[in-house]
């Protein structure tokens, strides 16, 4: 039984556990993510060409498929396991080069990750102000909080948080996008991941309605004392 269920499931579509960033029609948009999680960039044109300048300003590349950068059928981009070398700009174009989606894409460093649990009292980073003029802001703009690891029970939920930096009146911008080729490293440059205690009712039909994988059966040994176990799809989005 579980050995038929370990064949279908390898034959299902694991697209469900990229998450999915999407913009509108011929527009440029700015997003902070983590690197090390995967994700798909969305472009509706199944004979779409993507085009990837880092943020040197080095000649936009075409995109061709590697490993870790494929290609999906409909036309979307898939990155797996992203590295904060792949911040800059993804450029979606049509078969007669006219734009059709852009991204400009921070993969903020996750082993810089400051993590802080709110019920323990720990802080999370400060606003740090730049330079003698005052003018630029180095916050956290944090996402909204995940959806609680139990249910009918007390349970954690966490939330991330991306490094911007805000210049006196201008839009915020994600930390690697606003430095680009600028020296200057600053200790207060780090993502955050927050974390909270919850307690949140069950809902049964969520609760069976849960895509799930299984990757391998293995039988603990009574001798095994210390075990590490990965899970394959896990995300920092979920
Ligand atoms: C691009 O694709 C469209 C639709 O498939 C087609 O009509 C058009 O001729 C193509 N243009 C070029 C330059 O290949
Ligand atoms: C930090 O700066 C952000 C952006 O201007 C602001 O929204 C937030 O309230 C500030 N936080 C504190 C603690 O001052």
């Amino acid at each position: 039984m579980l050995a038929t269920l370990w064949l279908l499931s390898l034959s299902l579509p694991i697209l469900w556990a990229y998450t999915l960033i999407s913009c509108a029609y011929k527009s440029l948009c700015q997003q902070a993510l983590v690197s090390g999680n995967d994700v798909v960039l969305q472009c509706d044109y199944p004979k779409a060409f993507w085009y990837f300048s880092s943020i040197l300003g080095e000649e936009p590349l075409l995109l061709a498929s590697m490993p870790h950068v494929k290609k999906l059928p409909g036309g979307s981009l898939q990155l797996t396991n992203p590295q904060p070398s792949q911040t800059g700009l993804y450029h979606c174009q049509d078969n007669d080069s006219a734009l059709v989606v852009e991204y400009e894409i921070d993969f903020q460093d996750v082993s810089t990750l400051h993590i802080t649990h709110k019920d323990l009292g720990q802080k999370p980073l400060q606003n740090e102000t730049l330079g003698l003029s005052g003018h630029v802001l180095i916050f956290t703009r944090w996402e909204p909080w995940q959806d609680c690891n139990r249910c009918g029970e007390p349970g954690e939920r966490k939330r991330l948080g991306y490094c911007y930096v805000k210049e006196h009146l201008e839009k915020p911008m994600p930390c690697w996008l606003y430095l680009r080729t600028k020296k200057a490293r600053y200790s207060r440059m780090r993502p955050e991941l927050q974390v909270e205690a919850c307690l949140v009712p069950c809902n049964h039909v969520k609760e069976i309605d849960q895509p799930y994988f299984i990757f391998d059966i293995y039988q603990l040994g009574k001798l095994t004392n210390n075990m590490w176990l990965t899970c394959p799809l896990a995300s920092i989005y979920r």
